[in-house]
């Protein structure tokens, strides 16, 4: 299966607002989301959104691993930090607290920069995945981070869109001087 090329920033497709997906179960759907995890996985990112890859409809996929919760959290609530592999087409996200929290992102249409970006820490999502089940979650931490992250796509955002401090905006190879810098520096 190929990997995809990803498009980056600048790259018009990435300001659009991505189109609905008419049928969720389509087989060309299927094959969409199968070459988007190849993609992710060969870029070692945590997410994709399909105008990365030069495809304009509103198709997610995101992995939130348990070693990117937050320490200390009792089983059950770190439960809503953590994502399986998970696609969604046409997601919905729906936001639960007014609490933001600050965090590193990255991604893989921006190679090369992080930056501080402010997110929601608590949102419910829901949207369907290729066999036309409904998925619906709630999600915390840096689980709902990368859902609203790769929502953002959908709608033509890219995360330095959603700095409020631009002096955070910097290349990945020299965060080695920002100490509090070192734990997030994965690609979205
Ligand atoms: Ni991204």
């Amino acid at each position: 299966m190929p990997i995809l090329k990803i498009a980056r920033m600048g790259h018009p497709i990435l300001a659009q607002t991505a189109k609905p997906v008419p049928d969720p179960t389509a087989p060309r759907v299927k094959q969409l989301v199968r070459n988007m995890v190849e993609t992710m996985r060969d870029a070692d990112g945590a997410g994709l959104a399909a105008p990365q890859v030069h495809v304009s409809r509103r198709v997610v996929i995101f992995q939130a691993p348990p070693e990117r919760s937050l320490p200390g959290l009792g089983e059950e609530e770190a439960f809503d930090h953590m994502a399986p592999l998970t696609v969604l087409i046409n997601p919905e996200v729906e936001i639960l607290t007014e609490e933001m929290e600050d965090g590193w992102e990255g991604c893989l249409s921006v190679p090369g920069l992080t930056g501080v970006v402010p997110r929601y820490t608590h949102i419910r999502y829901r949207g369907y995945n290729p066999e036309g089940d409904l998925i619906e979650r709630e999600a915390k931490g840096f689980h709902a981070r990368v859902v609203q992250h790769e929502y953002d796509h959908l709608d033509g955002i890219l995360y330095p869109q959603r700095m409020t401090d631009l002096s955070t905006l910097m290349f990945t190879s020299e965060t080695r001087h920002w100490e509090e810098v070192a734990e997030g520096d994965e690609e979205e």
